[in-house]
């Protein structure tokens, strides 16, 4: 079916980011505070309430659908969510079915999902090293995220590494994870950290713009820059020694707003039509009691209200952009 949600700025919206679950097993340092106060479980919709909402969304347009966190694999019943949206993969009306996780349930599911159909799954990795996983994520241990990525390798799905960008760590060990990623055949993305919620440390420490990066990763490799999309706002460079992809993800340094073709929903079914601002529409409501017609009319009225985009900032002792954390919407 034609796409019918574009917004006032002629973007044309095909991405959806699904969040399945607001809980999460790890506490990364740059999405989460340490003690994080999660949904009550009656907030959270059913299976069969995102499974609905997200066919909705796929009548009107929506060709490519991620589900998202918190971490998407940690919520109870989410292969019967897979399972049953795979039948838009079949009828052709969806392109893309995939996933971003922090890969620590990726051994379990990863033949599953394979299976199902979903070819590509983006896993969270920010370092190689097991003192500094546990640093950053505040628990969680680095071998066992490494088996996720095996299995996700073995069962024949793409993979693409995603690394938050951090000033004190990402220097260090760029190298050493674009080395690895390419080994293995697996895209990496840099992504610059977003000023979203309390994270308990100043973003001004945290914050490493990515052609301070780039330029650090020249010293070592070659890269030509590609016109390559994979969907979502990375742009590509090409490394010339290794023949693997690099994405760079520039929301703070390189505004990409003006290409944005995704919006995102809630796990309690909120849909947020820019990731950096507070701009939403509650389709609870419409799930649960208004007809079909009723929460048509509900995303096109969201859509035409899509902000231009976002306006992050990170200042020192600046407060964040907006008080939700990065797991609330899975980013
Ligand atoms: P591909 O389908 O592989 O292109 O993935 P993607 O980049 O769309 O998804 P992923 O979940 O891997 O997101 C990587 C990073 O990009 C995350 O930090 C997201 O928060 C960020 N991101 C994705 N879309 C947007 C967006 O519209 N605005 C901003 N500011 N960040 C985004
Ligand atoms: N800024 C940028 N990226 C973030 N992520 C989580 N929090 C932030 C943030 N504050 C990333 C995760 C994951 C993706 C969905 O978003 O590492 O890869
Ligand atoms: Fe969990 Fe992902 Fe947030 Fe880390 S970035 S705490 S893995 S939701």
């Amino acid at each position: 079916s034609p796409c019918s949600l574009i917004d006032l700025f002629g973007r044309r919206i095909t991405y959806l980011r699904l969040s399945v679950t607001d809980r999460c097993d790890l506490r990364c340092v740059y999405c989460m505070a340490e003690d994080m106060a999660f949904l009550p479980r009656n907030e959270v919709l059913s299976i069969e309430e995102l499974d609905r909402l997200a066919t909705a969304f796929i009548r009107q347009g929506v060709t490519k659908l991620r589900l998202t966190g918190g971490e998407p694999l940690v919520r109870r019943g989410i292969m019967d969510l897979v399972a049953s949206l795979s039948r838009h993969l079949a009828s052709g009306a969806l392109k893309e079915l995939t996933l971003t996780t922090n890969g620590t349930q990726l051994a379990r599911h990863a033949d599953d999902l394979a299976r199902l159909g979903v070819r590509r799954v983006n896993v969270s990795l920010d370092t190689l090293d097991p003192d500094t996983f546990k640093r950053v994520t505040r628990r969680g241990s680095l071998p066992v995220v490494m088996d996720g990525i095996r299995a996700a390798l073995t069962a024949g799905l793409t993979v693409k590494l995603n690394v938050v960008a951090l000033a004190d760590s990402t220097p260090n060990e760029v190298v050493k994870l674009i080395e690895f990623a390419h080994r293995h055949g697996m895209d990496i993305t840099f992504i610059e950290t977003m000023p979203l919620g309390d994270v308990g440390v100043d973003r001004v420490d945290q914050y490493l713009p990515l052609d301070r990066l780039r330029a650090l990763i020249e010293q070592h490799f070659s890269l030509v820059d590609t016109l390559d999309r994979t969907g979502g706002p990375a742009r590509y460079a090409r490394v010339t020694e290794t023949g693997g992809r690099i994405g760079f993800i520039t929301p703070l340094s390189h505004s990409f707003c003006e290409s944005c073709n995704r919006i995102r929903v809630s796990a309690t079914g909120i849909l947020y039509t820019c990731l950096g601002q507070e701009n939403a529409m509650d389709l609870k409501a419409c799930l649960r009691t208004g007809g079909e017609a009723a929460m048509t009319e509900a995303i096109a009225e969201a859509i035409r209200a899509k902000p231009r985009g976002h306006d992050f900032v990170i200042t020192r002792g600046g407060a964040p952009a907006l008080s939700r954390h990065m797991s609330a919407l899975g980013g």
